[in-house]
């Protein structure tokens, strides 16, 4: 290692240049040999030693008979001389590797160090078994829409022919916004609990006929189980034209199902209730593990529970034309006398836990990549 002052005969930019280029040098070819703890100290103490360090004494030399305008430019330099040694000492696992090839630099960078390797990634479980389902609906002329998750009491609940302090609400387990009290009751924000919302907002939009897939997160005051999550993802589906009836509602589902889990899958429909659909039924399938004749998955009932559906209850069509009216006061795009519509919900993770056999909804958020690399 060198001692010597290397000469700086004047501060000017082409003398500075040259003097710092020989320290540079000389950190560059001591770094190749920093392969083990006790030569990265003595190279620290060689360039950063508080007394006797190399860096030092440079600098008090040079410093010592520059100008006071000089010293400026002169202190930059031995700022970034600085941070050149420490990065040198913070490659530690670089070193040996450059040292043993003789390292190789282009313009301070060495190509030899290994690359930064990016691993190619895959969509998440839950969003491909979203793009699936969404997917299968495009196939059929249905567009997607999306909406906030944060939404107002109106469109989450009012709209939807759920009104203040009805007992369906009471299922929904709603997360409130805090500090809302203020507010006239269908503007108070809420956490959405379903996707629901958003065949409100498509409607009040455009006129049918509308055909619409949404996918998105809702949130619910739910304890989370192998079940049950606070946060989980719903597809719900829109379709409103002149002449829908429930059959259409049965052959699309029907339809959409057999896509999805194969063509041997039977599906069935039971009455159920929401305040936004009438009638509305609950829709099941064949159990796709043991193919309907009963195993552990099903509870040995052979079928598994996978929707909400119905057909679009009037008092949906008459508050979005209650808003549509808003605007232009003689509208009657949504009129139940001229058009009808179905919809129907479902549970991403519910989907997700069939197609892939997994059994605790947990795995889907926990970003373990050993769960997550399965899917590659
Ligand atoms: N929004 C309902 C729920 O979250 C599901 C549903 C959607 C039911 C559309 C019928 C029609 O429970």
């Amino acid at each position: 290692m060198s001692d010597n002052i290397p000469e700086l005969p004047n501060y000017d930019e082409s003398s500075l240049e040259a003097a710092f280029a020989t320290l540079l040098q000389e950190v560059r070819q001591q770094t190749s040999a920093l392969t083990t703890s006790d030569a990265r100290e003595a190279f620290r103490l060689h360039w950063l030693g508080r007394k006797q360090g190399r860096l030092k004494l440079v600098s008090d030399a040079w410093l010592k008979s520059a100008t006071p305008e000089a010293r400026k430019p002169l202190g930059m330099r031995f700022n970034q001389l600085k941070q050149q040694i420490e990065q040198a000492l913070e490659a530690p696992n670089a070193a040996p590797r450059a040292a043993a090839q003789g390292a190789v630099t282009v313009q301070g960078i060495d190509i030899t160090f290994p690359g930064t390797v990016r691993r190619p990634g895959i969509a998440h479980p839950l969003l491909s078994a979203m793009h699936e389902v969404v997917r299968v609906f495009h196939h059929l002329g249905y567009s997607t829409n999306l909406g906030p998750q944060v939404e107002s009491d109106f469109y989450n609940f009012e709209a939807l022919n759920f009104p203040p302090n009805h007992p369906a609400r009471d299922t929904q387990d709603t997360l409130q916004i805090a500090v809302q009290q203020s507010r006239p009751s269908r503007d108070r924000l809420l956490m959405r609990t379903h996707t629901s919302p958003v065949q409100i907002r498509t409607m009040i939009a455009q006129e049918p006929p509308v055909r619409i897939v949404i996918p998105g997160k809702v949130h619910r005051n739910d304890a989370a189980d192998a079940t049950h999550s606070p946060i989980f993802h719903q597809i719900e589906g829109l379709c409103v034209d002149t002449n829908i009836t429930f059959s259409d509602l049965k052959g699309t589902l029907d339809h959409a199902m057999k896509a999805l889990f194969g063509s041997a899958v039977k599906t069935r429909f039971f009455p159920s209730f929401f305040p936004f659909t009438e009638p509305s039924a609950d829709v099941q399938i064949s159990c796709i593990f043991c193919g309907g004749s009963g195993c552990r998955k099903c509870k040995h009932s052979g079928w598994i529970e996978l929707l909400g559906c119905g057909m679009v209850d009037p008092a949906v069509f008459a508050a979005v034309t209650a808003e549509r009216r808003r605007i232009n006061p003689d509208d009657d795009a949504y009129n139940p006398e001229k058009i009808s519509g179905f919809a129907f919900g479902m549970g991403v993770e519910r989907i997700a836990m069939m197609l892939h056999g997994v059994s605790d909804i947990g795995h889907f958020y926990s970003g373990d990549m050993r769960f997550l690399e399965q899917f590659a």
